[in-house]
């Protein structure tokens, strides 16, 4: 009897502390994701209740002529010849700003440098940079002649007369669309990305190249965000009112650090633009309410990392595909992601093993940084 009341005793504890353990692991998980719990939970609980989100898209439909006013911005610098009498495989967007030259130069001389591509991989792959205007006039003048410049070099830069500022990213979302519907519709993929994520353009285009084999449509893939409520902090950079959105969840979608889409998604997507309220200006929720339009959801991929950094480390880059918030790093990190002795670390068994442990290490431990999710190290 007093045995048995002791083994009931540790078994409870032992509940106990799994509980309190478990808890203290989603509090920690809820706090790092920079939110409010009530939200989540709310949000959470919706997804899970509701089986369509139509009602989003059907409240914010307006007519083409009013949607027009969005997206409706002239050319300053374009190049319509891009893609024409090429297998394109990749177009590339990258959101960029008139004074991000070094990242721009970067990004040409690393992952975005399309003779490369060309070269080791022998595939087309089209990168280009999407900007606007530079929101302060005295700088415009400037930087509006380094950029014809710059352009003349790179022959890259496409850019409108809207005002190149955070809450005019769904302009160049619209941008990245119409433009992709009008000179680069031959594409079998468009990703877009911000300019300071890394991109492991090996591993993608290998990744790539076996979707297009398999012929799969519907295709969008990145980290995804699964009811995500919206940020009603008025703090906070991505703050959006009650009245731009009512609701307190958004559709799924995948962070606009770096997401790709087929090329009957990004139509689809550029079709469903052309009839919404485009005032909402998180530019990948955008996006999510569009697809969500269509009848197109996203699917996760482990190694596209959302706002997340890769840790560094030979058996992540094998798998990597991209990363955020690089900017001085991207040649160190390319020289050493596509190094050869990368893909022999992992060979055989037991690097296999070597390289599971050494995943687990980095991605399954309690850790503060945003990174890749821990079942990417069974990958
Ligand atoms: C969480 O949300 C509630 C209502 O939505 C609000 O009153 C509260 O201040 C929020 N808490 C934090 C920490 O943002
Ligand atoms: C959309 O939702 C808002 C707020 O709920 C409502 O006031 C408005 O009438 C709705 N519009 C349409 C077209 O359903
Ligand atoms: C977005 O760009 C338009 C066109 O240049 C401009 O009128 C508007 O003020 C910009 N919006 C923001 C929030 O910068
Ligand atoms: C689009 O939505 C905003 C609110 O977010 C509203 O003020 C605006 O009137 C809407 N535009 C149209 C054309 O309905």
């Amino acid at each position: 009897m007093v045995v048995n009341f002791r083994r009931f005793r540790k078994c409870q504890v032992r509940q106990l502390m799994m509980t309190c353990f478990v808890i203290s692991a989603v509090m920690v998980y809820w706090e790092s994701s920079d939110s409010n719990l009530t939200n989540h939970v709310k949000s959470y609980s919706l997804r899970h209740l509701l089986s369509s989100l139509d009602f989003i898209s059907a409240n914010l439909t307006i007519s083409r002529g009013e949607a027009r006013r969005f997206s409706d911005h002239q050319y300053l610098i374009n190049h319509e010849q891009k893609c024409t009498n090429r297998d394109v495989l990749l177009l590339l967007f990258v959101k960029s700003s008139p004074e991000n030259f070094e990242r721009r130069q970067a990004i040409r001389s690393t992952w975005g440098n399309e003779a490369y591509i060309e070269r080791t991989l022998g595939v087309s792959v089209r990168v280009v940079f999407a900007l606007g205007l530079h929101p302060s006039p005295s700088q415009r003048k400037k930087l509006q002649e380094m950029l014809h410049q710059e352009d003349e070099k790179y022959n890259d830069l496409i850019q409108q007369d809207f005002l190149d500022t955070f809450h005019n990213l769904t302009i160049k979302l619209l941008l990245q669309l119409g433009w992709t519907h009008a000179y680069c519709s031959n594409a079998q993929f468009l990703m877009s990305a911000d300019d300071d994520i890394f991109v492991h353009m090996p591993n993608l285009i290998h990744y790539l190249q076996e979707v297009r084999r398999s012929g799969v449509k519907d295709f969008w893939v990145g980290k995804v965000h699964r009811g995500a409520p919206p940020i009603r902090r008025k703090d906070s950079k991505y703050y959006v009112s009650e009245e731009m959105y009512p609701w307190s969840m958004y559709p799924d979608y995948t962070p606009g650090a770096g997401y790709v889409v087929s090329k009957d998604v990004a139509a689809r997507v550029y079709e469903a633009s052309l009839t919404l309220n485009a005032s909402l200006y998180i530019d990948d929720v955008f996006m999510g309410i569009c697809a969500n339009a269509m009848g197109i959801s996203p699917q996760e991929h482990a190694f596209f990392s959302g706002e997340g950094r890769a840790p560094y480390h030979l058996c992540i880059y094998n798998q990597m595909m991209t990363s955020h918030g690089h900017v001085k790093d991207f040649h160190e990190l390319w020289r050493l992601a596509t190094d050869p002795e990368v893909q022999k670390v992992s060979l055989g068994l037991l690097g296999k093993l070597y390289c599971t442990v050494a995943k687990i290490r980095l991605l399954c431990v309690p850790q503060f940084q945003n990174t890749y999710p821990c079942r990417a190290a069974f990958l």
